[in-house]
């Protein structure tokens, strides 16, 4: 019983200790500009894109979906899933989650 008592006790510990680093842990709060600064900043990334059309050094999300509009023939959803997938991005570094969910919402945009 007292073996029991203690492993009980143990997995409390363990679940409690998994939740709290599960809340406090964003890596990504701030979503594309975390990954995508100085040398690999988002402008930089679409100058390396084949007949990209300039943008600003500081370019951010928001400038993107300017002109990538959702529904649009130029929407970022699929080319963005598609190449952070093979990248190994995980949803909720772009994604902005709810209740333990990822929502469609993106970080970073105003
Ligand atoms: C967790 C890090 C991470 C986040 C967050 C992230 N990216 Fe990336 N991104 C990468 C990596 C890694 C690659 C592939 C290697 C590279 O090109 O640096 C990449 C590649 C790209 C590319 C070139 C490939 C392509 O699809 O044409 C673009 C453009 C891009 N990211 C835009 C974005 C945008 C916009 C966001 C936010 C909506 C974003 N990224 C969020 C890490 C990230
Ligand atoms: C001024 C409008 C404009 C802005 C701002 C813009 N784009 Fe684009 N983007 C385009 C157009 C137009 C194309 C299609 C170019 C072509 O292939 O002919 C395109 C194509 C792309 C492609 C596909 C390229 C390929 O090789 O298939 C990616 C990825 C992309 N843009 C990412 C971004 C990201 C990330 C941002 C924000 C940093 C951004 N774009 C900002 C107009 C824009
Ligand atoms: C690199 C950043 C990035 C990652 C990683 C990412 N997404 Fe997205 N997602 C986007 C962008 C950009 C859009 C388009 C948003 C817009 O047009 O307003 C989008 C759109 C969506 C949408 C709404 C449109 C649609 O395609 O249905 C859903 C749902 C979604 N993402 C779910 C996911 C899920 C689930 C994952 C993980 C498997 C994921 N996303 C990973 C960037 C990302």
């Amino acid at each position: 019983m007292k073996k029991l008592a203690l492993l009980l006790a143990a997995l409390v510990i363990l679940s409690v200790a998994a939740s709290v680093s599960v809340a406090a842990a964003d890596q990504y709060p701030n979503g594309c500009a975390d990954c995508h600064k100085g040398d690999k900043s988002l402008a930089a990334t679409v100058k390396g894109l084949a007949k990209h059309p300039p943008v600003a050094a500081t370019a951010d999300v928001n400038t993107c979906l300017k002109c990538h509009k959702a529904g649009s023939k130029l929407a970022l959803n699929k080319q963005m899933h598609d190449s952070h997938q093979k990248a190994k991005v995980a949803c909720d570094a772009c994604h902005v989650t709810k209740d333990g969910k990822v929502t469609s919402a993106l970080k970073g945009v105003k």
